[in-house]
């Protein structure tokens, strides 16, 4: 069979924006979808991506900022409303900019008139549409199984005397997939927004929407403790999660999902990104389907956790490349929501290092926003904080990575008007770090990135090319190759603060067109590639 033509998601750039924290338009001192429409011209024009996807803008009572759904087919007053959303769409593709929503399937608010309906008596016919159990004689929970954010994750209803399971929050109660009309009306909520013109969802928590349905106790996990998170989440890693998700039904359910996104305009020009935090490859590489024909792709969060060394990096990317079915398309992602910025995690020199990895590897890259002009987590002191997980345990919080988007070095960074209160504070660092002064600095963060989405668009060999990772180079460096018949480029990356050099005749010579600091332009012989401290270095090397 030829290998198909790539789809918009395999060659395209997306770009994750938490909509509560990059644009304000109206004074409140938190995001909207108006203030995102203001800033598209920055994401296609400025930045130069390709694909927006909106962290969750639904009416919600906030206990998850927006991850708990009262109403899947509406938008928060907060954030706009539908017309504004479908004025967002239409400027956006005016643009040529795809739209990918958050599409939150596993559970809803404990305010969705669903749930409402559902606890109101055990006989009311929604009450099947969401986990109900009986107590166990003694009147503890049904099973041992414990909620993401702490706790058990079943919760008592002195009402109707049952538990209702929530994989989250107890604000947020899992719905009962294995019911039909669940089903069906979730589907509904997709076709409602295919309809609206989404070009794809990043789907939540997916995996959680099939559990055993006879609900068997988790194993304690008796080995390594398996690190699910990022950061750990120590009592919920103390079990095997082999019971309360990832079911094998769900591959039914995904085939399902797909078949739906395909039903709308040509097959693959909707798509679909699943969130799930799985760091075993053959597993991880099932839900792409047997016939690739389930999650177009599983996001994989491989670089979040990884200890930041050129071999664990390297190990993570050729094993996951190895675990690839053919004709499966990978993705990378540096950052997101729920977990510590890059530049914290790994300083400020290697963030550098890692956008340049993040945007020369096979596959395709979600960029979080801000990372881009090089934002830092920042700290949020205890009257501050605001994520429930992070008031559970601080140290988990989430609010530090959320923090409001930096466009320049006027009040409140240009987030919001001068006299309103984000609703996260703002960086310190805002007055240096921000958009319009990195435009003007031609070795900021920014332009990095920038010269970095531009190379990759130019490139089929970047874009669409092969990926082989190089033996023989310093334990410190990480070199690969991105190749089509046509075109080569090398990418050496430097993951330490001293000079190292990589000898690899074999690559011939070329000419460094750029190098993470921005600062080398010239001809190079890959048998003695100079790399400075923390440098990464793109060569492109002439085919004989
Ligand atoms: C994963 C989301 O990314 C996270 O922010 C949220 O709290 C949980 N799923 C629950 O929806």
């Amino acid at each position: 069979m030829a290998p198909q033509e790539p789809a918009w998601w395999q060659r395209e750039i997306i770009y994750q924006i938490y909509p509560r924290s990059f644009q304000d338009s109206d004074g409140d001192g938190v995001g909207d979808l108006p203030g995102i429409i203001q800033r598209l011209e920055y994401l296609a024009e400025t930045l130069g991506v390709d694909a927006i996807w909106l962290s969750p803008f639904y009416p919600s009572p906030m206990a998850d900022f927006g991850y708990d759904i009262s109403n899947y087919v509406d938008v928060d007053p907060l954030f706009g409303t539908l017309e504004t959303f479908d004025e967002l769409v239409r400027e956006a593709h005016a643009r040529n900019l795809k739209v990918i929503i958050d599409f939150v399937p596993n559970h809803s608010s404990e305010q969705h008139p669903w749930f409402l309906e559902s606890r109101s008596s055990r006989d009311n016919a929604k009450r099947d549409w969401y986990t109900w159990a009986d107590a166990k004689p003694d009147g503890s929970t049904p099973n041992n199984w414990l909620g993401m954010f702490g706790g058990s994750a079943w919760t008592w209803d002195e009402a109707t005397g049952q538990y209702y399971f929530h994989s989250y929050l107890k604000e947020e109660p899992d719905l009962n997939w294995r019911n039909p009309e669940v089903k069906e009306a979730m589907f509904d909520v997709m076709r409602f927004w295919l309809e609206r013109g989404v070009d794809g969802f990043r789907i939540d928590a997916v995996l959680h929407i099939m559990k055993d349905p006879a609900l068997r106790d988790n194993p304690v996990n008796p080995g390594e403790r398996i690190v699910l998170g990022n950061p750990p989440l120590p009592e919920y890693d103390a079990q095997l999660h082999l019971h309360d998700q990832a079911h094998s039904d769900i591959h039914g359910i995904f085939r399902e999902m797909r078949h739906l996104l395909d039903s709308y305009g040509e097959e693959r020009s909707r798509m679909c990104i699943g969130e799930l935090d799985i760091f075993e490859w053959p597993t991880w590489a099932s839900y792409y389907g047997a016939a690739l024909d389930e999650l177009h792709m599983p996001f994989n969060f491989g670089l979040l956790r990884v200890p930041w060394t050129a071999q664990a990096v390297r190990g993570v990317v050729d094993a996951l490349e190895a675990a690839l079915p053919p004709e499966a398309w990978p993705n990378f992602v540096l950052g997101n929501h729920d977990v510590s910025r890059i530049a914290s995690r790994v300083g400020n020199a290697q963030a550098r290092v890692a956008m340049m990895l993040l945007l020369t590897l096979r596959g395709t890259p979600t960029l979080y926003y801000g990372d881009e002009i090089g934002m830092i987590d920042v700290p949020i002191t205890p009257d501050q904080i605001l994520d429930p997980l992070q008031q559970w345990a601080p140290e988990l919080g989430r609010d530090p990575a959320r923090t409001p988007m930096q466009w320049d070095s006027g009040p409140n960074a240009q987030f919001c008007l001068p006299g309103a209160t984000p609703w996260l504070p703002i960086a310190e660092d805002y007055r240096r770090v921000n958009v319009a002064a990195e435009r003007e600095d031609p070795r900021s963060m920014l332009v990095l990135t920038q010269a970095l989405i531009a190379a990759r668009r130019a490139s089929p060999a970047l874009f669409g090319g092969a990926y082989r990772s190089m033996d023989n180079v310093p334990p410190a460096c990480l070199v690969y190759v991105r190749e089509t018949k046509d075109e080569r480029r090398v990418i050496a990356l430097n993951f330490s603060s001293t000079d190292q050099t990589v000898a690899l005749p074999e690559l011939g010579r070329g000419r460094i067109t750029m190098s993470t600091v921005l600062d080398r332009r010239e001809p190079v012989n890959l048998a003695k590639l100079h790399l400075h401290p923390n440098e990464g270095c793109l060569v492109t090397v002439a085919l004989v």
